[in-house]
């Protein structure tokens, strides 16, 4: 289970499909911000402020600096091993077949249930819409039921039963990848312009609000700063922990590093460039956010609520119109509503409407890739990777991510799901740095066509940063994260273990196998 599969294989493979190198700083950086804004900030800004009050700020920032240091230390294995399956082929490479298997594993959670995030948020602004132009979506059909589901999966809503708006977008996009959509980066310029230009539009109208609302930012953490050792998920470090899903997305730059001219200049340009540009945005809006409405966590007999639980719901419901923004399931359109822009928060939840979906639609590529690699590799079933004739897209793969989307995003909380899916990301995130550090040592020759800077400051920093946050989630996304990881080891030990091409001496470059193909969008 320790066997690696050899950098050399790996390279050969990506050899025989290099792609010419055409992408500068700034397409990059396009490229980065149209991944990563998102869900994150439209949304989650309400679940961060119940975790923290104002204090989202602070969380905004630890989760970018996290996020920083692990984007440079994916980008020089991403540069090294420029191939499909980021995280998880450098894990084999690097790690062993067991630890990569992990890691994918993991990554399911990410890819999977962050598309699920993304699908619920995107509900959150169309049910918002309908509502403004007068057409009721009925409740029961917006949020799923209340589930408890041993300690980790609990959520949903009191009259709650489907929430169908995300599982029509899920088909939707499951409909364009099988028959080979991507998006092209036409598409998704126009995204990032109309994504760039609302959250311009909330911090110009809701910056001027603060002067006179400097009492919005007292008390400043009202939660506390938050115990990694604790199970409640809350404070400026549970905050952070929930908000860096906003940052996730940042390896599309990296998978994109071969594609890249110069690279060891571009692709920090773009790694950085993006992820500071969000961050500032970021920032903006949740200051806007405070102090144009105010962002106290809704507080219960008991203490503040748990967002996402059914105690919370009811207690928002119970309030009725104008609740607090915590309780608004699209954060910033709502905070635009109420503090008098009616119109412009329309306008808002209409630039997330048509923006969020391809969200969806990067997520659930990124998982559809990730399964084929693990497929061909022979971790997985092969029949998974079997490519439709017609389309030439791996559409078996693809009809399962959609099943597994459409089912969570039918029936948990945006905020429970983006906490699933964080628990991947920084376990992924964190496995890929140690990664870095240790291929330095055992293969210090290889080119790399970039090399993260300050190696012994970066490395440790995105280790400990992920380790921190990881600690810092709920307890029922730790537990989640344990149960899951603990059934891919049995399906590994039943499975993977023995049919793994490595083992068998199968070399996959011949014949090579596609990887999944497409039409831009
Ligand atoms: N960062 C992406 C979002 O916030 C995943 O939707």
């Amino acid at each position: 289970m320790w066997r690696i599969k050899s950098l050399d294989a790996i390279l050969a493979t990506a050899e025989k499909k290099s792609l010419h190198r055409s992408l500068g700083p700034f397409q990059l950086t396009m490229l980065g911000i149209g991944a990563v804004i998102g869900t994150g900030i439209f949304v989650l800004t309400a679940t961060a402020a119940q975790k923290a009050g104002p204090g989202m700020m602070v969380s905004f920032m630890i989760a970018g600096a996290v996020c920083a240091v692990a984007a440079l230390c994916y980008s020089e294995l991403a540069s090294m091993v420029p191939v499909a399956g980021s995280a998880y082929t450098y894990s084999y490479a690097v790690m062993g077949e067991l630890v990569a298997w992990l890691v994918g594993w993991a990554l399911i959670l990410e890819y999977a249930l962050g598309a699920s995030a993304v699908a619920v948020g995107w509900s959150g602004h169309i049910v918002g819409l309908f509502d403004a132009m007068g057409v009721h979506i009925p409740h029961a059909l917006t949020v799923g039921p209340k589930v408890v589901i041993g300690s980790f999966l609990e959520g949903g809503e009191v009259g709650g039963l489907v929430n169908l708006p995300a599982v029509i977008i899920t088909v939707l996009v499951t409909i364009l990848l099988i028959i080979g959509t991507k998006e092209s980066a036409t598409v998704n310029s126009v995204l990032v312009a109309i994504k760039v230009a609302a959250l311009t539009l909330f911090i110009v109208l809701t910056i001027p609000m603060i002067t006179g609302h400097m009492d919005h930012f007292t008390p400043f953490t009202p939660r506390g700063w938050g115990n990694p050792l604790g199970s409640s998920g809350t404070g400026v470090l549970g905050a952070a922990a929930s908000i860096f899903f906003a940052y996730v997305g940042f390896d599309a730059v990296s998978t994109a590093a071969e594609e890249t001219k110069n690279p060891q200049r571009n692709v920090p340009i773009g790694l950085i460039g993006s992820l500071l540009i969000c961050t500032l945005f970021y920032l903006l809006a949740a200051g806007g956010a405070i102090g144009a409405f105010g962002a106290q966590p809704l507080m219960g007999p008991n203490g503040a609520y748990d967002p996402g639980s059914p105690e919370f719901s009811a207690a928002c419901t119970a309030i009725g119109a104008h609740t607090p923004l915590v309780c608004s399931k699209e954060a910033l359109a709502y905070v635009l509503r109420e503090t008098g822009h009616p119109f412009f928060g329309n306008i808002l939840a209409l630039a997330a409407t048509i923006a969020l979906p391809s969200v969806v639609l990067l997520m659930m590529y990124g998982q559809t890739r990730i399964f084929f690699v693990m497929a061909r590799d022979g971790l997985l079933p092969p029949v998974l990777s079997t490519v439709h004739p017609k389309f030439k897209t791996p559409w078996i793969i693809t009809l399962v991510t959609g099943i597994v989307v459409a089912t969570f995003a039918a029936f948990l909380p945006v905020g429970q799901l983006a906490d699933y899916s964080n628990s991947g990301t920084l376990f992924a995130f964190a496995a890929v740095s140690l990664g870095v550090m240790i291929l330095r040592f055992t293969d210090p020759s290889r080119v790399r066509p970039f090399r993260t800077p300050f190696l012994f400051v970066v490395v440790p920093a995105s280790i400990i940063g992920c380790a921190v946050l990881f600690m810092s989630l709920d307890g029922k996304s730790k537990g989640l994260f344990v149960t899951w990881t603990a059934i891919g080891l049995v399906f590994y030990f039943c499975y993977g273990f023995w049919k793994s091409n490595v083992r068998l001496g199968i070399d996959e470059n011949e014949p090579l196998v596609e990887g999944p193909g497409g039409t831009p969008l």
